[in-house]
């Protein structure tokens, strides 16, 4: 199979770069690294994307997988081919590979890691198949590799946590636990840089501790149990998710303390169980981080398909909330 394979994207290279040549005679460049120049794909005016979706590890991913099939959808003009990579990188080339085997028109994929792929990111681009990326980053050598990244600004997610800490509970010294997403994800590497940033001229605060919990309630439970157990001093908890800082909310409790109050939980992404519990006042501080990349996603893909010349990045729109903003905004939550 991995020979068949081989070969195909052989022969695809070849014929596409015959006509890359005629195609850059005739109009110069598109700006699109992998577009076929049709719109529509396979003539019949159905665009095939393949989606390599990262898990469902948090609210925020399942979220952002319901706004994928809401949108991409057959009367919006879309044939959806979608995968979940379980959190495994692997899983995630492998499902990348299957889509430029089948001839899709567009991939798609949120990357769980930042780094590693360079090497199926050329072969999609040797068969002709542009790459849009959305939610996360990755780290290439050649930015060519893929049309365009949809999503939020991480670093400045994780600043506006550190800023809000600084400014509201680093008036006295405190000290800060963090649980970290994915070790390599854009979004665990960006928060934590960001919030190194914002607290960097603040000698008030110390981050004592800092472990990843992949994203996940019961890996945050888990690792909020561990520091409890290390540390008797902890006073504030920054979760790079909601996910994470639910699961430290229950790490408290069953340690017979109240958050909120004997430990501040700060985190990101603003889904509907965070924003209750802030709300609830268990947890003091959340920076939005939006989900619904969905109709921007195919709005890309037709340019992408059709040729056009796209943004390289297009940086989406988040909020803040403390807890009055977060009571006003959960009647009309969609996630
Ligand atoms: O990449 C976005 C992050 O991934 C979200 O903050 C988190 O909840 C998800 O798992």
């Amino acid at each position: 199979m991995a020979r068949t394979h081989h070969r195909r994207t052989v022969l695809t290279a070849l014929s596409a770069t015959a006509l890359l040549a005629l195609a850059a005679c005739a109009s110069g460049s598109s700006g699109n690294p992998g577009g076929s120049g049709s719109s529509g794909g396979g003539g019949d005016g159905v665009i095939t994307l393949g989606f390599a979706q990262v898990g469902a590890e948090s609210g925020w991913r399942t979220a952002n997988t319901q706004s994928i099939k809401d949108t991409i959808t057959k009367e919006n003009g879309f044939d959806l081919k979608f995968s979940d990579a379980q959190q495994k990188q692997e899983n995630q080339i492998q499902a990348i590979r299957s889509y430029i085997a089948q001839g899709v028109d567009v991939i798609a994929f949120s990357p769980v890691v930042e780094s590693g792929w360079d090497a199926v990111l050329q072969e999609a681009k040797q068969a002709h198949i542009p790459v849009i990326l959305t939610d996360r980053a990755v780290d290439v050598t050649d930015d060519s590799l893929y049309a365009s990244f949809i999503g939020s600004d991480f670093v400045e997610e994780g600043k506006r946590v550190g800023e809000w800490v600084s400014e509201n509970l680093g008036t006295k010294p405190i000290n800060v636990v963090q649980l970290e997403g994915t070790t390599g994800s854009a979004p665990a590497i960006d928060r934590k840089k960001g919030f190194e940033e914002a607290i960097a001229g603040n000698s008030n605060i110390k981050v004592i501790d800092s472990q990843t919990g992949n994203f996940t309630r019961a890996e945050g439970k888990t690792v909020m149990e561990g520091f409890l157990q290390a540390h008797d001093n902890i006073d504030v908890v920054f979760a790079h998710n909601d996910d994470m800082g639910l699961g430290a909310i229950e790490a408290i409790e069953a340690a017979g303390l109240t958050p909120g109050k004997d430990i501040k939980i700060v985190s990101i992404d603003g889904v509907k169980d965070g924003m209750q519990a802030l709300a609830d006042g268990k947890i003091s501080y959340i920076v939005e981080c939006n989900p619904l990349l969905g109709p921007d996603l195919a709005d890309m893909a037709k340019k992408v398909v059709a040729g056009e010349a796209v943004d390289k990045r297009i940086v989406t729109h988040d909020d803040a909330f403390d807890q009055e903003a977060a009571k006003a905004a959960l009647p009309d939550r969609k996630y």
